[in-house]
């Protein structure tokens, strides 16, 4: 069983002062940084790239950065966020030509790998790769914005997701993204998740030790 991990989406984050912002979630109790980089083109919205996330660096921040890559291509961002010292990589499938290629780039380049799967997208794709991946991502909510409704039939491919893990005897973590909050986080433990990516739930909030706590006492 692995320790449950919070990690707030800095999307929801005032950006004109992000560096304070991760400092303070992560003295509320945040565990991990989900850094969310969109591209106006794999998705509908532009958000930020490495440089970014290398002022982070540059300011202090020690604790694990968790990209989480919307671009298409891919490649090039992988290597950019390694450099730049991201912790951990997932990527869209549907945004790769080669899928293989762009997991082993990641792990070739010292971070931890996943797969960031849509909610339509099948857990079909990861039948050739699953046991080379770190983690799966599993989107809640369509990739692009923050602040939207939790898809319910994600609890079940959870489940399913938890169960081929235990199968095939291997520690692979899952990640859930989008609309987790204090009403959706319970179900999506019980399913198997352990690691919870939440933007508006803490960043919308004037207190984000409460709204770290609101997340975690649920996780029972
Ligand atoms: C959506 C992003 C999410 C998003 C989560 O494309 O991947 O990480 O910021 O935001 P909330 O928690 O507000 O749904
Ligand atoms: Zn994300």
């Amino acid at each position: 069983m692995h320790k449950p991990l919070i990690a707030p989406s800095i999307l929801s984050a005032d950006f004109a002062r992000l560096g304070q912002e991760v400092d303070d979630v992560l003295r509320a109790g945040a565990d991990i940084i989900h850094f969310d980089v969109m591209d106006n083109h794999y998705v509908p919205n532009l958000t930020f790239g490495p440089t970014i996330c290398k002022a982070l660096r540059k300011y202090g921040v020690t604790a694990d950065i968790d990209v989480h890559l919307m671009v298409s291509p891919v490649d090039s961002m992988i290597e950019a966020f390694a450099e730049a010292g991201a912790s951990m990589i997932s990527f869209h499938p549907e945004a790769s030509q080669h899928v293989d290629r762009s997991i082993e780039l990641i792990k070739q380049s010292g971070c931890k790998a996943g797969l960031a799967l849509n909610p339509a997208t099948s857990l079909s794709v990861l039948d050739y790769v699953l046991d080379k991946l770190d983690h799966v991502l599993l989107m809640s909510v369509n990739p692009g914005f923050g602040g939207q409704k939790f898809i319910p039939t994600t609890v079940e491919k959870i489940a399913q997701l938890k169960n081929i893990i235990d199968e095939m005897g291997l520690n692979t973590r899952i990640e859930v993204d989008g609309g987790i909050n204090k009403d959706t986080i319970g179900d999506v433990y019980r399913a198997g998740a352990d690691m919870f990516v939440a933007g508006s739930a803490i960043f919308n909030t004037n207190d984000y030790k409460k709204a770290i706590s609101d997340l975690t006492q649920q996780l029972k």
